[in-house]
């Protein structure tokens, strides 16, 4: 169909391979090879050179083929960053809603292009901030949101018709993203024009970041209901985002992170069809969440695999029949786990290279980390720094003026069919196991992770892996100048909450939430989906952990094992 070289050529470049292999063993008794083992961050080992024999029976157009068609190797827009770049989408929450408000409107007047909502842990975890649980935490890690009134002040000014909005939310995702719909009605936006993210994807906190509320059967539930409900009624909402990042900053590989996130997808996809939903009608709301870890071409390997990978499987696994279905649409954020607190300027160009790893990968959507980041949330100085080393990559580069100009290197095809080979590998075994709930149960995924992050550590501590500031020309952690969080707001949010609760209609209330409980304790079907009560709750003025009470009477709470 569509082989690349021809027999006889392959002949002739293989007859000066074995040629070429002997001048370079003769060259190494002169000079030999600067470390005993060359491989990628995530521990593959790497031949020195690549050639056409490395690719030598792909099939361009099975494999590779066109930018937005099948198997989406290249991109899954027609026309990718020619037409529109990624969205420029800055993950941002501190403080109190109005703080956090004004940090969005910062960005957005410096150029980013959607917005991205980090919730402070006691939202994360659904406890509002006046629970003994929260003491301390108050817009720490992000920011503070108890009730509707907290979502019209984070929002405010912002119009919710044109911008897409991203929040990171897990186990109360439900809850969260109903106060946000309520929020755009009251204001007077109609939920069908609203676009955006709820991360929502409870398996990757079972197996990675552990934000826990509820048993992987009924957080599925709730998940499946959300999606349900979007399909339904929110139809630009992406309803998951499908992460690896998280299992990535754990101390996955990148084989890991790429296999255990696809077959979470997998899972998603099983349930919703098992609730009676055609995955056409879903599956093109389902999104994606790569981490951009140090190691360049791994990283872009790793993406080009995974559009490849998530397109067979939704064409040949679950038979969808729309392109859209088959699309492996994805966000990335720059490793985290990457930066370091010696040096922090460094930070700078370790982000920029994962962010060039990330375009030349194929992204839709990209957050680039702050130096300071790895002290705290980031001050305006340095997400400043963050957001323009996107804007330079986009405009003053040139990388994004050519659709996938690494496809056809012998390096970057052989490292991404290796990803894929791999990473197929585990899909295959955790189909032996059961699935993905029955592999967390046996702790399979975690003991993986664990093994990966522990072999990297101690290659890190035997001066195999190199990081500069720790392990090579090591240096002292400097001061540095970073946000401060106010105490004092905890004492504020919690005064206006209460005050909130004073004002509210209880009979209404207690009615809606009845309600909610009533559809928890049902069968899972439309008539029982939360999504409605939920907003009817929010609106009645619920707040968020209201709602999660009621999911934690019904559905009982989940406390992790701690494998290891
Ligand atoms: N030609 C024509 N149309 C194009 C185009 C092109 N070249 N490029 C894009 N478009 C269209 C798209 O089709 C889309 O329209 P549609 O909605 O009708 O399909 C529109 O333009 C917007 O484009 P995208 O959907 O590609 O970009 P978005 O930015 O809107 O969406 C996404 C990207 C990945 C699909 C979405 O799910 C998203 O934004 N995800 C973000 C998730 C996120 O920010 N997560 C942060 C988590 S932080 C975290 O967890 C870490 C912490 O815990 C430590």
């Amino acid at each position: 169909m569509g082989k690349m070289f021809s027999e006889s050529a392959i002949e002739r470049i293989e007859q000066e391979y074995k040629e070429w292999l002997q001048e370079y063993e003769k060259a190494l008794q002169k000079l030999p090879e600067r470390l005993e083992r060359f491989s990628t961050v995530s521990d593959l080992e790497v031949k020195p050179l690549y050639t056409p024999l490395d690719i030598k029976d792909k099939d361009y157009l099975e494999d590779i083929g066109f930018p937005g068609r099948y198997p989406f190797t290249r991109g899954v827009q027609t026309t990718m960053y020619r037409a529109r770049l990624w969205t420029m989408r800055m993950f941002a929450g501190l403080g109190t809603a109005e703080q956090t408000n004004e940090r969005f409107h910062y960005l957005i007047n410096h150029g980013e292009t959607g917005l991205s909502v980090a919730f402070d842990f006691p939202t994360l975890m659904g406890y509002d901030t006046d629970s003994p649980l929260a003491r301390g935490e108050c817009g720490r890690c992000g920011v503070a949101i108890d009730t509707i009134e907290d979502m019209e002040r984070l929002f405010a000014g912002i119009n919710l018709e044109e911008v897409t909005t991203s929040m990171t939310i897990n186990p109360p995702a439900s809850v969260i993203w109903a106060m946000y719909i309520a929020n755009a009605e009251n204001q007077g936006f109609d939920r069908r024009k609203l676009g955006g993210t709820i991360q929502n994807d409870c398996l990757k906190e079972f197996i990675a970041q552990k934000t826990l509320m509820l048993p992987p059967e009924p957080s599925l539930r709730l998940v499946v209901d959300t999606v349900e409900f979007g399909t339904r009624e929110v139809p630009r909402w992406n309803t998951i985002s499908i992460s690896g990042y998280h299992i990535r900053e754990a101390g996955a590989t990148a084989v890991q992170e790429l296999a255990f996130t696809i077959y979470d997808g997998i899972t998603y996809v099983e349930e919703c069809i098992k609730r009676g939903l055609n995955v056409d009608d879903f599956a093109g709301r389902l999104s994606f969440f790569w981490n951009s870890h140090i190691d360049f071409f791994e990283e872009i390997a790793k993406m080009r695999a995974a559009r490849r990978m998530w397109a067979r499987i939704m064409k040949e696994r679950f038979k969808a029949q729309k392109p859209r279905s088959m699309m492996c649409r994805f966000h990335v954020q720059t490793a985290g786990c990457s930066l370091t607190a010696q040096e922090p300027y460094n930070n700078i160009i370790r982000t920029t290279t994962e962010a060039l790893a990330a375009i030349l990968g194929g992204c839709q959507s990209l957050h680039t980390n702050s130096l300071d980041e790895v002290y705290m949330i980031p001050s305006e100085f340095a997400v400043k720094i963050a957001l323009r080393t996107q804007q330079i990559l986009a405009d003053e580069v040139g990388v994004a003026n050519v659709i996938d100009p690494l496809a056809g290197s012998y390096y970057v095809e052989a490292l991404t069919d290796r990803m894929e080979e791999e990473a197929n590998e585990y899909i295959r075994k955790l189909d032996e196991m059961g699935g993905m709930v029955a592999a967390i149960e046996k702790n399979y995924p975690q003991m993986e992770i664990a093994d990966s992050a522990y072999r990297f550590q101690q290659q890190i501590e035997r001066g195999e892996k190199i990081i500069i500031g720790i392990n090579k020309f090591p240096s002292e952690i400097p001061p540095l100048e970073v946000l401060k969080i106010d105490p004092e707001i905890e004492r504020l949010q919690i005064e206006r909450l209460n005050r909130f609760k004073e004002r509210r209609n209880k009979v209404k209330l207690q009615k809606a939430l009845d309600e909610l409980r009533r559809r928890c304790e049902g069968p899972p079907c439309w008539e029982n989906n939360v999504m409605p009560a939920l907003i009817e709750a929010v609106k009645a003025g619920a707040t968020e952990q209201e709602c999660c009470d009621v999911y934690r009477e019904v559905f009982g709470t989940y406390t992790d094992p701690a494998s290891f």
